[in-house]
């Protein structure tokens, strides 16, 4: 069963129960961090062995933010997490940070980068792999509702494909999070 190998039984009410219901001491990733809010509630709530925080803090397509803004976020997350020795910081596209481990690595991985069905589809051909047999992937927004930036988020649709082409994958709950539920993704081979 799947929450024989990372959790003893999940809280899908929200993702912090998610945490709150993971074993300690579990390889994971989050990509997309932002200022680094959840990197620390995953280290707070489930004291990983390791935790790496992926994201390029650079201003990208469908994103009105300025660079200087980025800066301040890739900046906050340095100061609080450069100390932690369970933390590697990779400041690097998904794409390119997907390089940097080998297949199996991660129990399991949150996915809250690039939002369009092009970038989640990206991100799932990528780091599938990297996750362990009964490791989970969590998304942000399986929704359908456009960003508030405008752009149409790409989810639901991303991974409904994947799930298509990836029978090794199967999704396995869903959070009751109104307006941002993350779904959960199982790796049952
Ligand atoms: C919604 S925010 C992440 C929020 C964070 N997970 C949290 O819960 O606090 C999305 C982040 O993804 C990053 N991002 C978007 N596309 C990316 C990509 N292709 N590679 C790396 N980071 C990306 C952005 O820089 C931004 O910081």
């Amino acid at each position: 069963m799947w929450d024989a190998v990372t959790v003893k039984s999940v809280d899908l009410t929200s993702r912090q129960g998610f945490l709150e219901s993971l074993r300690k001491g579990l390889v994971c990733a989050e990509l997309g961090v932002n200022y680094g809010r959840f990197s620390a509630m995953i280290l707070d709530l489930s004291s990983p062995k390791e935790l790496h925080l992926v994201d390029s803090w650079r201003v990208y397509p469908h994103c009105k933010r300025i660079q200087e803004t980025w800066d301040e976020a890739r900046y906050a997350v340095w100061r609080r997490f450069i100390d932690v020795p369970e933390v590697t910081i990779h400041t690097k596209t998904t794409h390119e940070a997907a390089e940097c481990f080998e297949e199996n690595h991660f129990d399991w991985i949150y996915i809250d980068a690039d939002h369009t069905e092009e970038g989640v589809t990206s991100d799932l051909k990528d780091y599938a792999k990297l996750v362990k047999p009964n490791g989970l992937i969590l998304l942000d927004d399986y929704i359908d509702k456009p960003h508030r930036d405008g752009y149409p988020r790409g989810v639901i649709a991303a991974v409904e494909s994947f799930l298509g082409r990836a029978p090794g994958y199967q999704m396995v709950g869903m959070t009751d999070e109104v307006g941002c539920p993350k779904c959960l993704l199982w790796r049952r081979e």
